[in-house]
């Protein structure tokens, strides 16, 4: 694992959003792995807007999110699927029929996400992933557990997830499940880029840099890939010893 501490998160978003546009222009056809949240937004913000600048295009890319919850229709604000739209997708000159979501309504979960990392597969694999990580250790919606989870499935949130996502839900209740991609599904991704700003993220941060690898902490098992690069900013790193 290589860590970086940078100032903010103004300027992680600059470093790593240059990152996912110098991987589109070596390789015009990338696939790229997406995460939502708060934490990737200056990254999206600089992607949009080289592609603005015409510094880059996304025409030849291929995306898949990470994860999407159940039983939220689609075009509701709050689904991945929505949030991706408005903060990238629509701000870029991606093909939306390039872009992939896992279906949090499907009435064939297993079928559904056996197909998504099939596809994944079919596509060449993710050749860089951004990850976020939630305030208990889980990436995508891989939740602490007693083992760690390989291809995509279906997973109940955490009384955690629930309470750091539910600020989000004013209209609907927050939903109860989401479909992830798991942590083997991440792990084969070719290059990995995680990005976690603020307090609220130290202790996870130091599970999973400098903690044993455990199901636990799910985002340790990134410690297994050799090709992984954390952007933290100050206060995210603030418990590391090193
Ligand atoms: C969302 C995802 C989650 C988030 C994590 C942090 O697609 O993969 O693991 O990255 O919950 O969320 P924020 O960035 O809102 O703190």
């Amino acid at each position: 694992m290589n860590v970086f501490v940078l100032k903010d998160e103004a300027a992680i978003g600059k470093v790593v959003g240059d990152l996912f546009c110098d991987k589109v222009l070596q390789k015009p056809n990338a696939v790229l792995g997406l995460a939502t949240g708060a934490t990737p937004l200056p990254t999206y913000q600089r992607m949009a807007k080289r592609c603005k600048a015409r510094e880059v295009s996304f025409k030849g890319v291929t995306t898949f999110n990470l994860d999407e919850y159940c039983d939220l229709p689609v075009e509701h604000p709050n689904s991945y699927r929505s949030f991706m739209r408005a903060e990238l997708f629509d701000n870029i000159d991606i093909d939306l029929q390039n872009t992939h979501f896992l279906d949090g309504n499907t009435a064939d979960e297993f079928a559904q996400c056996a197909a998504f990392d099939a596809l994944i597969e079919e596509k060449g694999g993710i050749d860089l992933q951004l990850l976020g990580i939630g305030r208990n250790g889980h990436i995508g919606f891989n939740e602490p557990a007693n083992a760690f989870t390989d291809g995509t499935f279906k997973v109940e949130l955490t009384p955690s997830t629930i309470a750091a996502n539910s600020i989000y839900f004013t209209d609907v209740p927050m939903p109860r499940y989401a479909m992830t991609m798991g942590v083997g599904s991440i792990l084969r991704a070719k290059e990995i880029v995680l990005v976690a700003t603020g307090s609220a993220k130290a202790e996870a941060v130091k599970a999973m840099v400098e903690g044993a690898i455990d199901p636990q902490c799910p985002a340790s098992a990134l410690q297994k890939h050799e090709n992984v690069a954390i952007y933290l900013d100050p206060a995210a790193a603030a418990l590391l010893s090193r």
